[in-house]
């Protein structure tokens, strides 16, 4: 049967605490254009976030829908809670404003869910953890996740979460080899707590670890935060 999403185009933007990318993919997930990155406005209020946003759109060229990975909570388009970018987030309407100003049909998801649908291959359990700012977290069951697991804010040590332990503000404060120490620890813990089949480590500090992996842990390729946007249009 002929793929009538063949010829869609979708722009897959990553919005990150201190980046912002995007890139074009056509119907089948590829990249067709360069990826572009910007950096997250000092302010991070939805206005300074969507008026950088709208000009670096401009600079990819035709693309048909937009798919965008979102460093917090989302429900039916709705920002929950976004700790990294701030309170100014909480209520906004993030699909409906991308929609009014680019003039395409939108879907929005949490970064490390759509950073997972980049990277997992659909069998058994798989854990996807990102080590960028905030510390993201997805879980799959054969490809199926519960959306907006926010597994980066349960305790850790002596009260401080997975992301005050291991976020990027900690890994500057305590220096990368106690940043590794600590991430081999949760390692050992998350591998206690959910038996997956593999475990993917994605975002910009994954490639500060210095020690070796086990098996069943892999380094997830940056471009999959964006690469995963194309499976938010597979129903
Ligand atoms: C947020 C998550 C997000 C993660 C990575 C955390 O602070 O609560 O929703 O996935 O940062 O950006």
């Amino acid at each position: 049967m002929a793929d009538d999403s063949c010829g869609i185009r979708t722009l897959a933007i990553d919005i990150g605490g201190s980046g912002l990318k995007m890139i074009v993919l056509d119907g089948e997930g590829r990249p067709i254009t360069e990826r572009s990155r910007t950096r997250t406005p000092k302010n991070r209020t939805p206005d300074k976030v969507l008026a950088v946003l709208g000009e670096q759109i401009a600079t990819q060229g035709e693309f048909d829908r937009i798919s965008v990975g979102f460093p917090g909570i989302v429900v039916d388009g709705v920002v929950h809670q976004a700790v990294n970018l701030g309170p100014a987030w909480d209520g906004f309407n993030i699909v409906k404003a991308l929609e009014d100003m680019a003039e395409k049909p939108v879907r929005v998801a949490n970064d490390a869910d759509v950073q997972g649908l980049g990277v997992i291959d659909g069998r058994g359990v798989e854990l996807v953890i990102t080590l960028g700012t905030g510390i993201g977290t997805a879980l799959y069951v054969d490809g199926h996740s519960v959306p907006n697991l926010e597994f980066g804010h349960h305790p850790f040590s002596k009260d401080r979460t997975y992301e005050e332990c291991l976020g990027n503000a900690a890994m500057k404060k305590a220096g990368k080899e106690k940043w590794n120490q600590r991430l081999k620890k949760a390692i050992k813990v998350w591998e206690r707590v959910f038996n997956y089949r593999m475990l993917y480590l994605g975002g910009g500090n994954a490639r500060k670890i210095e020690f070796e992996l086990p098996n069943n842990v892999q380094i997830a390729p940056n471009i999959a935060g964006l690469l995963g946007g194309i499976a938010l249009w597979r129903e």
